[in-house]
This record gives C-alpha cells, sequence and structure tokens, in this order.
C-alpha cells in the first residue's frame, strides 16, 4: 500500500469514529492505573463483573470498540448517568487505546 492511500484509509476510519487525534492523545494523562480503573470499577462494574468483562486492563483494551460504541450511544452505562464532560472523557480515553 502507498503511503497516500494509507493517509487515506487513516483519515476515513478517524473520522469514521471521531476518536482523539494523536496530539490529544499524547497530551492525555489518563491511564487505567489513574483513572480508568475507577472508572469501570464505579459505572460498569456492579452489572458486568466477570473478570472478562473489563476486570483488567487488558480485558479493558481487548473490547475498545464495543466500550467506545457504547459509551458513544448512551447505551452503557445502564441506569447511570455521566455528565457529558465524564461521557467525553472515557471515550477519549478508550480512543487512545486505555493506555
Ligand atoms: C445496571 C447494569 C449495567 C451497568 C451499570 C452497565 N452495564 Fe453494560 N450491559 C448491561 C446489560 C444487562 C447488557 C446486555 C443487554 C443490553 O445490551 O441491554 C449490557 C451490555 C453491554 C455491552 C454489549 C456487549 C455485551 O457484553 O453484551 C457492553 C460493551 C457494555 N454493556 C459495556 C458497559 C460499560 C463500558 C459500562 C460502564 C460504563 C456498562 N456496560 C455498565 C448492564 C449494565
Amino acid at each position: 500500500m502507498n503511503r497516500t492511500l494509507l493517509a487515506l484509509v487513516s483519515l476515513t476510519l478517524l473520522a469514521a469514529c471521531g476518536g482523539p487525534t494523536a496530539a490529544e492523545c499524547a497530551s492525555n494523562t489518563d491511564t487505567y492505573a489513574n483513572y480508568g480503573q475507577a472508572f469501570v470499577t464505579t459505572n460498569c462494574r456492579s452489572c458486568h463483573q466477570h473478570t472478562s468483562q473489563y476486570g483488567t486492563q487488558a480485558a479493558v483494551q481487548g473490547s475498545l470498540t464495543s466500550l467506545e460504541s457504547e459509551l458513544s450511544t448512551g447505551r452503557m452505562p445502564q441506569g447511570l448517568t455521566l455528565t457529558a464532560a465524564e461521557r467525553a472523557r472515557v471515550i477519549t480515553w478508550l480512543g487512545c487505546g486505555a493506555p
């Protein structure tokens, strides 16, 4: 694949999921340890209790696409309300690969 095509494909993918840019991820200080673990414990784990369901960083990273889609459509967290800022923050963290 040549470079132009690669760039086009990446742009299309970015536009399709509207994820954070590389620059946004580089300056984002949220990590699983300082943010993500507490977020899923508070907002998700009361229902999704199995370890494979977001109980470890690897489990979160293995489900990035479905987590992002459930959160961005607002289907999850079921029964809980997130502020727009909280939702945007977790979607950005997931979009950066849940570092
Ligand atoms: C009050 C309980 C509850 C909470 C809290 C909750 N979920 Fe769910 N979740 C469910 C149920 C029940 C389903 C399956 C049925 C459905 O889709 O409504 C589901 C489905 C899902 C799915 C679809 C794939 C699957 O495993 O079936 C994802 C992804 C998901 N939840 C992620 C999350 C995330 C991320 C959070 C936290 C931000 C969260 N959920 C919080 C109850 C919950």
